[in-house]
């Protein structure tokens, strides 16, 4: 059978393109598996995951867990509002603790960057990062990569645009890793002010004009804007942003191109995308979140193969 290169799922910036070919072509396994009248399979029969959610997810949650049932796995949930974290207890004791409980295999979402990072190294259990602060959202990342490569063939030499609030984003350093490892030109796109300095070190192209960056694009990534990571603000108004950054038809009409419209959601209706855009044949918005789940159910067959060979029987 072939292996990740890795034990856990930290980042796609630690994976390699034979990783994401892995990945990509399990998913697809899988997702003819739940496109079947009977969705499951009994690959992780014999195995435990907890789904530790330490900030809020709609999306990621539900997706990680219909892929852990899928897959015919136990299943317990955690949410850090209900939990003893807030008496104090420490992350590590926490996860510690779930552990004693059997658990294989931790999904952790949590507001820190690096937290999957630091609890891989301090538990012995595999762990899955479903999103840690600004830094990284890899299964985010393979999914849309997944979602893309459906409907462009290959990503070799294609241009796609990250639009938004890039400077807030581990949706955007994820899929910056995952395009280009894909062959694919990554630009980014976003008031100056939303844009990291350190974004030009990605190996990555920076327009501060939208249609400018648009003309030249296949697809393009709608991100929102992420206020509840700002302690300042970083533009004069929400007004002026959806005038210069927001994707409406009429600057589609205007594009007269192809182009493929991905957002990762949660959208903000009328900010950076409008209805009429979010609901048009060119957005593949839902597409990404079906996807979702074959991709996660992949991501954790293949880690369980590898980090709990007796348990995890073949698909
Ligand atoms: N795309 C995404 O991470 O959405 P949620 O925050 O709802 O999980």
């Amino acid at each position: 059978m072939r292996k990740l290169s890795v034990h856990h799922l930290l980042g796609i910036k630690a994976l390699q393109e034979e990783d994401l070919q892995l990945i990509f072509e399990t998913a697809q396994q899988f997702k003819e598996v739940i496109n079947r009248p009977i969705k499951k399979v009994p690959s992780l029969r014999d195995v435990t995951i907890a789904n530790m959610f330490f900030e809020n997810s709609t999306r990621t949650k539900l997706s990680f867990e219909l892929a852990e049932k899928r897959l015919s796995a136990d299943v317990v949930n955690f949410s850090a509002a209900q939990s003893s974290v807030k008496k104090g207890e420490t992350l590590v004791d926490t996860v510690n603790n779930i552990l004693a409980m059997k658990v294989d295999l931790v999904v952790i979402r949590h507001p820190h960057p690096g937290a999957a990072q630091f609890l891989s190294e301090r538990v012995s259990a595999c762990i899955i990062n479903a999103g840690d602060g600004t830094h990284e959202h890899p299964t985010q990342a393979l999914l849309d990569a997944f979602s893309l490569e459906e409907k462009l063939g290959t990503l070799q030499g294609k241009k796609i645009t990250i639009v938004g609030d890039i400077r807030h984003s581990r949706v955007a350093l994820s899929n910056i890793f995952a395009l280009q490892l894909m062959g694919a030109e990554v630009s980014l796109c976003g008031p100056p002010s939303l844009i990291p300095k350190y974004a030009t070190t990605l190996g990555v192209t920076v327009e501060t004009d939208l249609m400018t960056a648009l003309k030249s694009s296949d697809a393009v990534n709608m991100l929102r804007v992420q206020h509840e990571r700002m302690d300042v603000s970083y533009f004069p108004s929400t007004r002026e942003y959806a005038l210069q950054y927001g994707l409406t038809l009429d600057k589609l009409e205007v594009l007269n191109k192809e182009l493929i419209i991905l957002h990762p959601g949660p959208i903000n209706r009328g900010v950076e995308i409008t209805s009429e855009v979010a609901d048009s044949e060119q957005a593949i918005i839902l597409d990404q979140v079906e996807n979702g789940v074959a991709i996660r159910m992949a991501v954790i067959y293949l880690l369980a193969a590898q980090y709990l060979p007796t348990q995890a029987q073949s698909a």
